[in-house]
């Protein structure tokens, strides 16, 4: 039985005193550690103040990392540098920073490296885009996504690698993909893995869904054999919604 895992991507939200009021009103509705992984990855200034109270039931994750682990890149932040506040989790290769910001599968592998040298869990982020959907391209941006991206990792490190299957039409559009349609291409994604990495790694590595994952959708989206967690953006701002979707996921461990 993989252990779910519930991350919350803030994106570029919330100030200091925000984040404060939210772990306050969170940290202890959550499920314990042992049960769930709760993940709250936040931008680089506001870490401190979450590690601190992240208590029994919460872990804190950021959203990037450079893959250096220093060197001159103004305005960057490296996996030594998370490491030492105990920032446990990393996600990488989000839609929005391989869009806007140039990621390639090339910077992410790398950056999966990074993060895996420095003990920190990747939550790597895969997907589609539609027009790629509607052309029946989807397992083969998949399937280069994950070649590419994973290029080079070992079998022991691949089961610690969160993988986040995220089509990018469902990320912020309120569109979210059938939970059909995400189980699906997770038990695809799952496969490949297997056919890279041995069905050992297949079955031990987790797979979330992403996109405009809400309080309405989670209970059937976590129902799923191939689905071991989500990864909520928007939804994951409101305090009661992000206590609702990670006591969501106690009925699969149940
Ligand atoms: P959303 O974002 O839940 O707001 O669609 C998900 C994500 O970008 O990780």
């Amino acid at each position: 039985m993989r252990k779910p895992i519930i991350v919350a991507n803030w994106k570029m939200f919330k100030t200091r005193d925000e984040a404060l009021f939210f772990i306050l009103k969170v940290s202890d509705e959550v499920p314990l550690i042992k049960d769930v992984d709760s993940v709250i990855c936040a931008q680089a200034p506001l870490m401190r103040c979450l590690i601190k109270r992240q208590g029994d039931n919460l872990r804190i994750g950021a959203q990037n990392m450079h893959f250096a682990d220093e060197g001159a890149f103004t305005g960057e932040v490296s996996g030594p540098m998370l490491k030492s506040y105990n920032v446990d989790y990393v996600i990488i290769g989000h839609s929005e920073r391989r869009a806007m910001f140039y990621e390639t599968d090339d910077i992410v592998n790398k950056k999966i490296l990074a993060a895996i040298r420095n003990d920190i869990i990747p939550v790597v982020c895969i997907g589609e885009q539609l027009k790629e959907r509607e052309n029946g391209l989807t397992n083969t941006i998949l399937h280069n996504q994950i070649v590419k991206g994973f290029a080079g990792i070992e079998g022991k490190d691949m089961i610690k690698i969160i993988i986040a299957y995220e089509p990018i039409w469902a990320i912020g559009t309120g569109k979210t993909a059938t939970a059909d349609i995400a189980d699906e291409t997770c038990g695809y994604i799952r496969k490949m893995v297997g056919d890279i990495f041995g069905n050992l790694v297949a079955d031990a590595v987790r797979i979330q869904y992403g996109g405009s994952v809400n309080p309405n959708n989670v209970d059937e989206l976590l129902s799923k054999p191939n689905i071991d967690g989500v990864l909520i953006g928007g939804a994951s701002l409101n305090p009661d919604h992000f206590i609702y979707m990670t006591n969501a996921a106690m009925k699969r461990v149940k």
